[in-house]
């Protein structure tokens, strides 16, 4: 009885803990972030005018690397003469991505879909004079894709936006709270056209740190959203108002607390397309993809197409490596849950929901000899996932007197691994149960 009363109080607190932090109802909150939790891997998409340059994503005028008349200019260069979003569909598909977010109107204002609300767009600025989101929106959903739109709150070209360039500011909102009215007026009514021309299964703000819940009135961007979709869900950047939480670049290093997190992260060194060669590997973004999974996360992943609308060859590589691991490995990734905690295996691991299964990653080349400690769990099998060979194991150091478990040693083949990172499926008799005592009596 008094056991269940610690249990409850302790769910209560953590329920209360992660609601406070996000100031959110319940709601079926749990319900509706399942497939999130499921999809492991998005596609994160930087289109706009900065590709014609190839130069930073609106930061380069607000850090004056460029005057903003001239990043302006860029509009005359934006065509999407040859951009194909049915290729663009099928190349995330390939990736095994289950959702995609892509820049509806980045920190710079414009708008890559058709808004009514200025004239600001590449539907009525540029030479491609179309809106580039829906047909994309379109050809995601025929794909069973999940649809995410990335919306800046921050509109540095907006007339009536308070913030401009890095060290000026063209009015302090308690001096004009009617013009700052007239911004809120202007980026709501984006907003309302957003979700009811496109729907987004999932919002993606960003740009919240430059003015607070109150004067953005977070809470009711949020009723917008879901009062035309309640099944939307909302990332961390509405301050305080989303639903998961968006480390950016930097991954983290011990496991984060959040229920649901992503970490949104380049291929080479930029958001947007770039002249950087800095790609990183596909062994690299596998690791680190494993690495985000295995801690309960999602990885977005981006991409920053051409003003043409065709997309860097080197990075159709790393995706379409990335989408080969998964298909032979994605049994370890999608609808898993994080793995054990660190200590018990020297790599990443996740668990099937019912742990009952679990997985290790080996990375780059560890062919001899591995160990698992503390597993209190019989094996049943080990394979590789890919061709499904039968590993052996060894229990060592067990006493027959002690309840300490022995330690698992698994041969691994040389000729069994990954070129990236191997994956072995471990069948346990029951759920996972693990030990963490000091050894010896205990
Ligand atoms: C940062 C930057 C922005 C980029 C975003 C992606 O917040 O301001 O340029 O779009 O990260 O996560």
């Amino acid at each position: 009885m008094k056991k269940n009363v610690l249990l409850a109080s302790c769910l209560c607190f953590i329920l209360l803990q992660s609601n406070a932090q996000q100031k959110i109802n319940p709601e079926s909150i749990q319900e509706k972030m399942q497939w999130f939790a499921d999809a492991k891997l998005g596609i994160f998409i930087h289109a706009g005018i900065y590709s014609v340059d190839g130069i930073d994503e609106s930061w380069s005028f607000h850090n004056k690397k460029i005057s903003h008349a001239d990043y302006m200019k860029q509009l005359k260069g934006f065509t999407l003469k040859n951009y194909d979003p049915a290729v663009w569909a099928d190349l995330i598909k390939e990736t095994g991505a289950r959702y995609a977010v892509i820049t509806t109107k980045h920190h710079d204002g414009v708008a890559m879909y058709d808004t009514k609300m200025n004239k600001l767009s590449i539907e009525r600025a540029t030479p491609a004079k179309r809106d580039m989101i829906a047909p994309f929106f379109d050809e995601l959903r025929k794909r069973d894709i999940k649809c995410g739109a990335y919306y800046s709150l921050i509109d540095w070209t907006h007339p009536d936006y308070p913030g401009f360039l890095k060290d000026s500011v063209k009015y302090k909102i308690s001096d004009d709270y009617e013009r700052w009215n007239r911004f809120r007026h202007f980026f709501q009514g984006q907003i309302k056209e957003i979700s009811t021309q496109l729907n987004p299964d999932l919002w993606w703000f960003d740009g919240d740190w430059e003015h607070s819940a109150e004067e953005w009135e977070s809470q009711k961007i949020r009723s917008i959203i879901l009062a035309n979709n309640p099944n939307a869900i909302i990332n961390g950047r509405l301050q305080g108002y989303g639903d998961y939480d968006t480390p950016e670049q930097n991954f983290p290093v011990v496991r984060p607390k959040y229920n649901w997190w992503e970490l949104c992260m380049t291929t080479n060194d930029n958001w947007g397309f770039h002249h950087d060669d800095n790609w990183k590997t596909p062994y690299e973004v596998i690791t680190i993809f494993v690495d985000a999974v295995s801690n309960g996360g999602n990885l977005l992943l981006d991409f920053g197409p051409r003003e043409d609308g065709t997309i860097p060859e080197e990075q159709i590589h790393v995706f379409k490596e990335l989408g080969a691991w998964n298909k032979k490995n994605g049994e370890a990734i999608f609808n898993t849950v994080g793995g054990i905690p660190q200590g018990h295996f020297y790599g990443p691991t996740t668990l099937s929901k019912d742990s009952t299964t679990l997985y290790l990653f080996l990375h780059g080349h560890q062919d001899g000899t591995i160990m698992l400690k503390g597993l209190d769990n019989k094996i049943e099998e080990i394979t590789v996932l890919g061709d499904g060979a039968k590993l052996n194991h060894k229990v060592v150091g067990k006493i027959s007197w002690s309840h300490v478990p022995g330690l698992v040693y698994i041969d691994v083949p040389e000729n069994e691994l990954d070129k990236y990172v191997t994956v072995l499926k471990l069948k346990l008799d029951k759920p996972v149960k693990l030990y963490r005592g000091r050894g010896g009596f205990n």
